[in-house]
């Protein structure tokens, strides 16, 4: 090779040059926004049917098309709000004199090709003040993922208190081995109300047996409910728009709160993207909700962030999409949930489009763990950034969802959790877990940390726990009979959520005494300065205590 230059050598070996960057490509769906295959926006309505949409004759519609045509677009406005120019819409978004509830009124008369025209008239700081104005939930929320590579039931009740101490509103968990979920739903359960009396837990697995530990109630909402946005990936799952709004009625006639999700870059990662913008794409999977009548949408690019990360405004794009899922008055948990670069700029750069405006869940993954034990793939921030997030909100007097800790709380409710599951693995007939372990979790920093235990025996007994047909009532039971009365009848207070039904109302989630908090009763109302969510008073004194802030009394 010619002669270097130092200055590149030093370059070149920078973390962002480890990233994955390509050209656009066209024909395979390498192009985050107006993909020159994308459809016209166009909308053409007889005796209240769509009869074509964005160049397509009815009898042409694929079937996302129809699902969306009949169900996804309110067929009496089309016309009317087709009308506008996308210019126009893309204004209304941003201009704070335009209520939310227009602009969600315009969205119920759009095709996906003009909700992604309208999405290119916006640089991303106008998307962004749009998700601050049309994100469903005033108040912001965080989701954490809590894993470990060993799917350690002990370590993950200890690691599922601890996230819930920090603040999130949700937690997920998923397996490194198949055959643990039903301890893995247990373990996040027992761990997150024992941190947080309130906190909604769910284990990514399978989507029958999801949905079997949803209905014994060890789980509190689903999530991976995955659409996509041509006909051929869907097909390559098996599944159709009409089956997976089969599964979301399950969940919820069952009471268990859901949403969907889906992503920039599934398709061209499928194979089957036809050329078309990866936006354009994504607007159908939102729209495919929509007319499903499901609550919300996780989407972000999710664990497709590669795909877009690698384009050219692709990162903008993920923050259109997020946008979308807010302007069809949905739910949006929005990302950042999966690594998607080894350059901490870009990371950080990359959680301001969710992180400034605020969203519904700002992660729809913070790993709660470190990245070694995150079995979704390591996420954007995990348990070593702790104090740089609660610095970014600190510094910007944003509330990322977060608030400080103490060490001495972390290990209170990291041991109480772990003792908490110690007696109900007794109490209902599984594996031992030892004081040595409950000792270990308590300390832990990664599944490294932990004793080995017989997997063989614990994956066993998790199979026959199905089959036993253990329920969040007997673990209720269980700790109640163990003296752990408080987390008890949090666990008891999780099942009546599913009766009462309150919690599958648009976005919510649950204050520490059970009340709901949702689009309902907290519908953002943000119209300018000095409206909407505001970070003040008691939360932002708790927001700007962290723990290394030199105080006036300790000089
Ligand atoms: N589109 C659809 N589903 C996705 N998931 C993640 N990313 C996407 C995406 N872009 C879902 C898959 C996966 C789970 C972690 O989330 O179901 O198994
Ligand atoms: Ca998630």
């Amino acid at each position: 090779m010619a002669k270097r230059q130092k200055r590149f050598e030093v370059l070149d070996a920078r973390p962002v040059n480890k990233d994955g960057f390509v050209a656009e490509w066209v024909d395979v769906g390498l192009i985050a926004m107006g993909s020159p295959n994308d459809p016209k926006p166009s909308v053409q309505v007889q005796n209240g049917k769509i009869v074509e949409m964005d160049g397509k004759r009815r009898e042409d519609f694929d079937f996302i098309d129809r699902f969306i045509a009949d169900y996804a677009i309110n067929a009496d406005r089309a016309e009317e709000m087709m009308r506008k120019s996308s210019q126009e819409i893309a204004r209304a978004i941003v201009d704070i004199n335009v209520p939310r509830a227009e602009v969600v009124r315009i969205f119920s008369g759009l095709t996906p090709a003009k909700i992604a025209e309208v999405m290119d008239y916006l640089n991303v700081v106008e998307m962004m003040m749009g998700i601050q104005k049309m994100r469903a939930r005033r108040t912001p929320g965080n989701q954490a993922h809590v894993t470990n590579l060993q799917d350690n039931p002990v370590l993950m009740a200890a690691d599922a208190a601890e996230a819930a101490l920090y603040g999130f509103n949700e937690i997920e968990t998923t397996v490194a081995v198949f055959n643990y979920g039903p301890f893995n739903a247990l373990a996040l359960l027992v761990g997150g109300q024992t941190g947080r009396p309130g906190i909604l837990s769910q284990d990514a697995l399978e989507e029958s047996l999801e949905l079997e530990l949803g209905m014994k109630g060890l789980t509190a909402y689903a999530e991976t409910v995955s659409v996509y946005g041509t006909e051929r990936v869907f097909i390559d799952g098996d599944d159709t728009p009409w089956s997976k709004t089969f599964l979301s009625t399950a969940y919820a006639s069952r009471g268990i709160k859901m949403r969907y999700t889906s992503g920039t870059g599934s398709e061209v990662q499928m194979a089957f993207a036809e050329g078309k913008s990866m936006l354009y794409l994504e607007a159908r999977c939102v729209m495919i909700t929509k007319g499903a009548g499901v609550q919300g949408l996780q989407n972000g690019s999710i664990s497709c962030i590669g795909v877009p990360g690698g384009v050219p405004g692709g990162i903008r794009a993920v923050v259109a999409e997020n946008l979308i899922t807010t302007c069809l008055d949905l739910e949006v948990a929005s990302g950042n949930d999966q690594t998607f670069s080894h350059s901490p700029f870009r990371r950080t750069a990359r959680l301001m489009g969710q992180f400034l405006p605020g969203t519904d869940f700002i992660f729809s993954g913070y790993s709660a763990v470190p990245n070694l034990d995150n079995m979704f793939a390591g996420s954007n921030f995990d348990s070593d950034d702790y104090d740089d997030y609660l610095a970014l909100q600190r510094d910007l007097k944003v509330d990322g969802g977060l608030v400080p800790v103490s060490e001495e709380e972390v290990i209170r409710v990291r041991n109480k959790a772990a003792r908490a599951l110690q007696a109900v693995f007794e109490e209902l007939g599984l594996p031992r877990i030892t004081d040595e372990e409950v000792e270990a979790a308590t300390y832990a920093h990664s599944s490294e940390d932990m004793p080995p235990r017989d997997k063989v025996q614990d994956t066993k007994a998790a199979q026959e726990m199905r089959k036993r047909d253990v329920t969040g009532t007997s673990v209720a039971k269980a700790l109640a009979k163990r003296g752990y009365r408080d987390v008890a009848e949090a666990v008891l207070n999780i099942q009546k959520q599913r009766v009462s039904g309150d919690y599958l109302h648009t976005s919510a989630i649950l204050d520490p005494d059970f009340n709901v908090i949702a689009a309902v009763n907290d519908l953002n109302d943000y119209a300018g300065p000095g409206t909407g969510y505001r970070l003040e008073g008691e939360r932002w004194a708790k927001i700007a205590d962290i723990r290394h802030a030199i105080r006036p009394e300790d000089i």
